[in-house]
């Protein structure tokens, strides 16, 4: 057969879907017959120009660049796009009486310290206002869950994180393991969370910028909530005072994760047997476990995965 010499871009399009149409494995065929089909289809609709091209390929090389064990500026794209969140919803559709999950965002960090009931993970913060998280862990029927896992991560606040801020050299902050008692319950002493920018100083904050769009997140806890024979949910609880909850800038923010920190103006309770001076702010969450589907998604250790990437690059 002569080959087709003054091919349309139509026509290429249909030659490259053909080519990938051989792919053996079903679900990647999928994914690459849809990927060629709206990549092609945004090109031409937005007549992308060989410059603009040029300028999308220099941005991709510099997010590359940009990727450490510290830093993920394609998770970071991912988020501010909305991508992450449309995976999420997708991938967790039902309202089945579970705690809702978000983006898992590009923060977290392996080995952070188990710690007992009331553990502090702010000790270095001399600044932020004291703050304790309690609840319980529970099933979908209620019943406590004993031993389960809440590995938690936050700001400091000043608004880094403990891999942003230069004068820890490296060190761990702001991030601990907790399990639950055999009633389920479970006891973080932190700081207040803060808002906070997303980091901008590299491709993402100049597509921000230059989209009129800005980068601040609502103030939250980060958690990933794990047990035995349940699915683990990766999500945050939000401050509901704060003014970032409409225009998170990853999209990330739902009403159930929203949560009320109290202040308190004198010492009672668990603050006084941990003597924590006034004031100092309370919040309560209940988080609810679905049992784990038959065959396993392996949410958690996708997770850590991510989370290992830049580890890995290095060795
Ligand atoms: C975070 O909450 O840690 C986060 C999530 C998405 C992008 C950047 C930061
Ligand atoms: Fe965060």
């Amino acid at each position: 057969m002569t080959a087709q010499r003054n091919k349309t871009e139509d026509d290429i399009t249909a030659e490259v879907l053909e080519r990938f149409g051989g792919t053996p494995d079903p679900r990647l065929r999928q994914i690459m017959l849809g990927l060629v089909k709206h990549l092609h289809t945004f090109v031409k609709e937005v007549e992308l120009t060989e410059a603009e091209w040029f300028q999308a390929i220099e941005i991709l090389t510099e997010a590359g660049r940009m990727c450490s064990d510290k830093r993920q500026e394609f998770i970071l794209f991912s988020d501010t796009l909305g991508a992450s969140m449309v995976v999420d919803l997708i991938n967790h559709r039902k309202p089945d009486g579970a705690t809702e999950s978000t983006v898992f965002g590009p923060f977290h960090r392996l080995g952070a310290p188990e710690m007992s009931a009331g553990g502090n993970i702010a000790h270095r913060d001399k600044t932020g206002a004291p703050t304790l998280v309690s609840g319980r862990v529970l099933d979908l029927d209620g019943k406590p869950i004993a031993g389960a896992l809440l590995d938690v991560w936050q700001t400091q606040s000043s608004g880094l994180y403990d891999s942003q801020d230069e004068s820890l050299g490296g060190e761990l902050h702001m991030r601990g393991r907790f399990r639950t008692d055999a009633e389920g319950r479970y006891l973080i002493r932190t700081v207040l969370p803060v808002h906070y920018p997303i980091p901008s100083d590299g491709p993402v904050g100049r597509m921000l910028r230059a989209t009129g769009r800005h980068p601040w997140r609502p103030a939250h806890i980060h958690f990933v909530v794990s047990a035995e024979g349940y699915e683990p949910v990766t999500t945050h609880i939000f401050d509901r005072r704060d003014e970032y909850l409409s225009s998170d800038a990853v999209f990330a923010v739902k009403d159930s994760l929203i949560c009320d920190f109290e202040r308190h103006d004198s010492a009672e309770g668990e603050a006084l047997r941990l003597g924590i001076a006034p004031p100092y702010y309370t919040a309560a969450f209940d988080f609810r476990l679905k049992p784990a589907a038959e065959e396993r998604t392996n949410v958690l250790d996708a997770q850590q995965r991510l989370a290992a990437l830049g580890a890995r690059a290095t060795e």
